[in-house]
């Protein structure tokens, strides 16, 4: 079954276009994984004409996504997954929460807008407060499209190769190796001797090493 994502967004053109090029094309077009925006707007109270932003209560700049919009939203989707909302408040995201994340069948994603969203949806609809990390982005869709591509890459047939989700950099909390590839040698720029061995024991024990190299260099 396809994994299932719900977006209640101010902009699914961002959705869409996510999913025309490069491997995102290719798993949507094999149905790996499905994307249904619902545009925040038409949830509007009757009388605002597609607004769904206002003034904060007690003052202070900017405007504040309003709950009344969200709930129904929330209320007319068709499916029920796991609600994660996106926000710099939230937890922040890293891989072991993106694995669990890609167990579930779907998700009903939730991006944050202008100064903030009521406090009400947080307190009362959502399962899930998401950061992606200690900034502060203008909107929400970009945070659920880094969650959305982590979750979908790790899903079977993904890649080519089922490898690649095994060795790649955060499942066991250390950090990919660095991977070198044709020409051996380019401006005087040289791929480590080793790699070029063909002794397979050396190499595995020096990606080892590279490994917890560069994780304790970042990690700091
Ligand atoms: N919205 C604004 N900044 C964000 C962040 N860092 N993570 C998730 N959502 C956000």
């Amino acid at each position: 079954m396809p994994y299932n994502f719900q977006i209640i967004t101010l902009f699914p053109e961002r959705y869409s276009s996510y999913v025309e090029s490069g491997l995102p094309a290719r798993a949507y077009k094999k149905d790996l994984f499905r994307l249904n925006t619902f545009l925040l707007r038409d949830f509007a109270d009757e009388r605002r004409k597609g607004r769904v932003d206002d003034e904060p209560y007690g003052g202070g700049p900017g405007m504040i996504l309003q709950v009344g919009p969200v709930e129904k939203a929330l209320a007319s989707l068709p499916e029920k997954f796991p609600v994660v909302l996106f926000t710099p408040r939230g937890e922040l995201l890293n891989q072991k929460k993106v694995k669990q994340f890609s167990k579930e069948i779907g998700l009903i994603l939730i991006p944050g807008y202008y100064e903030g969203i009521d406090e009400r949806v947080a307190e009362n609809l959502v399962d899930h407060q998401v950061s992606i990390g200690e900034f502060v982005l203008g909107s929400g869709d970009l945070a659920a499209l880094c969650l959305i591509e982590s979750i979908t890459r790790l899903l079977p047939g993904y890649m080519g190769c089922s490898d690649s989700e095994v060795m790649e950099s955060n499942e066991d909390g250390l950090l990919e190796y660095p991977q070198y590839t044709r020409p051996p040698e380019y401006n005087g720029w040289k791929v480590p001797d080793i790699l070029l061995s063909g002794d397979h024991e050396k190499i595995r024990l020096w990606r080892e090493m590279k490994r917890n190299e560069i994780t304790e260099l970042r990690k700091k």
